[in-house]
């Protein structure tokens, strides 16, 4: 229906479509349902009781300030203690170098607002996380596409993209969404390498480095770009753009995510962040602080590396048990996670009505692939969530996607194969 408001809507709005997940999250909410469809953490390793303690401290002794309006920066201290945890990764972060955003998913948006100009080419993965995909359409994006591997990005096939020119690449080093794969340590130094050579800036996602269950880190791309290696007064002049969030380890509630960046490109973030919304939360950042100190996000970090390591362990084993020998998936070593290859003739949009039958859900793959290059690969593939179902969920679930999977590879209702 045409009304006075769809004839006066702008043009960056003509394409735009509701994501996918956050429809989804809609059905999936039914109580009957086991869903592995969103990236939402497990409620139960919330820290509710600290979050309390923090609210009372915060508003008892420095009520006036966090009710009050604030830098569009952010609150120092929480941007000093960002930058300490930052430079224990080689980075020559300071609190200049931060930008509090609300969300990393706001982060996405500035850096769109600051970078692309209708028409402008962006590399990113193929597949990669659709809320950037959606953060970079308003501003007439389009895309050259790297296919990933187990071992990330490819980045043997990186130069052919490199070549054409775009404007920045966008890259998620860790335990990827959706994808669950992470960007092997020989990769890394090839992809800063040939960025720099071809003097393509990169935007570094890592929401969920620190929620790793095997292996060693990796070093941050951030901290290989020789401009941060070089700099001595500090991380004044880098190639990368670092983002990261408290959703996966406090609460995505809080909506606190930052980003790391030259303090050049932070002093025009601020700018653009200004138009957005002044600066966020002055209270939520005040008691994210409070909550974080004294080590205690470090400590709460491994309870929720337990918890979703054992988590992963389950959907694993359950995948081994239950699927079929022709479906594959990817062993992420940490995040949040998996990705799911079907069988070539088994449409991931069809499973998911069958498995809604069964009550299950997930995400289907064509959701994370940009432009029209991936139509026929993309629905090959799903995302599974394995952090917010509990272990017995897990299984059941996992029990329930393998009816719907044998169904359709078998071209039966699932009733069929009960
Ligand atoms: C790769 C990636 N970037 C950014 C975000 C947005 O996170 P936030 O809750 O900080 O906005 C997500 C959320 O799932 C994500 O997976």
């Amino acid at each position: 229906m045409s009304t006075v408001w769809t004839s006066r809507y702008a043009q960056r709005t003509k394409n735009l479509k509701s994501s996918a997940i956050r429809e989804l999250l809609k059905i999936t909410q039914k109580p009957e349902v086991i869903s592995f469809a969103g990236g939402l953490p497990a409620p139960e390793v919330f820290p509710t009781e600290r979050f309390r303690e923090a609210c009372i401290k915060v508003l008892n002794t420095q009520g006036s300030q966090a009710l009050q309006y604030g830098a569009t920066e952010g609150y120092e201290p929480l941007r000093e203690m960002i930058a300490r945890h930052t430079a224990r990764y080689g980075v020559k972060a300071k609190s200049e170098n931060v930008l509090i955003t609300s969300g990393s998913q706001q982060a996405l948006d500035l850096i769109a607002k600051l970078l692309i100009n209708p028409g402008d080419r962006i590399l990113v993965e193929a597949p990669t996380y659709l809320g950037a995909l959606q953060a970079f359409n308003v501003f007439g994006a389009e895309y050259i596409c790297v296919p990933s591997d187990d071992d990330g990005l490819q980045t043997e096939r990186l130069e052919e993209s490199l070549r054409l020119g775009p404007k920045f690449m966008y890259v998620l080093p860790n335990f990827q969404n959706p994808g669950g794969t992470t960007l092997a340590e020989g990769r890394r130094h090839e992809l800063v390498l040939l960025a720099e050579r071809y003097g393509i800036p990169i935007i570094e996602d890592d929401p969920y480095g620190q929620l790793r269950y095997e292996g060693d880190h990796l070093t941050p791309l951030i901290t290989l770009d020789r401009q941060n290696i070089s700099g001595d007064d500090g991380y004044s002049t880098g190639n990368v753009l670092y983002l990261s969030t408290f959703s996966k380890t406090l609460s995505p509630g809080l909506r606190l995510g930052w980003i790391v960046a030259p303090p050049e490109v932070i002093a025009k973030l601020v700018q653009i962040k200004q138009g957005a919304d002044l600066h966020t939360s002055t209270f939520t950042q005040m008691v994210a602080h409070e909550v974080a100190r004294d080590n205690f996000l470090d400590e709460h970090i491994k309870l929720i590396r337990k918890v979703y390591g054992e988590r992963r362990d389950v959907m694993l084993n359950a995948l081994e048990e239950y699927f079929p020998p022709e479906v594959s998936w990817t062993r992420p070593q940490g995040g949040l996670f998996l990705w799911v290859t079907l069988p070539e003739g088994v449409d991931a949009h069809r499973l998911f009505e069958a498995a809604l039958k069964e009550n299950v859900a997930f995400v289907a793959g064509d959701s994370f692939y940009a432009g029209n290059g991936y139509a026929a690969e993309s629905r090959r593939h799903f995302r599974l969530n394995f952090s917010n179902a509990q272990p017995d969920q897990i299984r059941e679930g996992v029990r329930r996607l393998s009816v719907a999977i044998k169904s359709q590879m078998a071209g039966l209702q699932p009733e069929a194969v009960r």
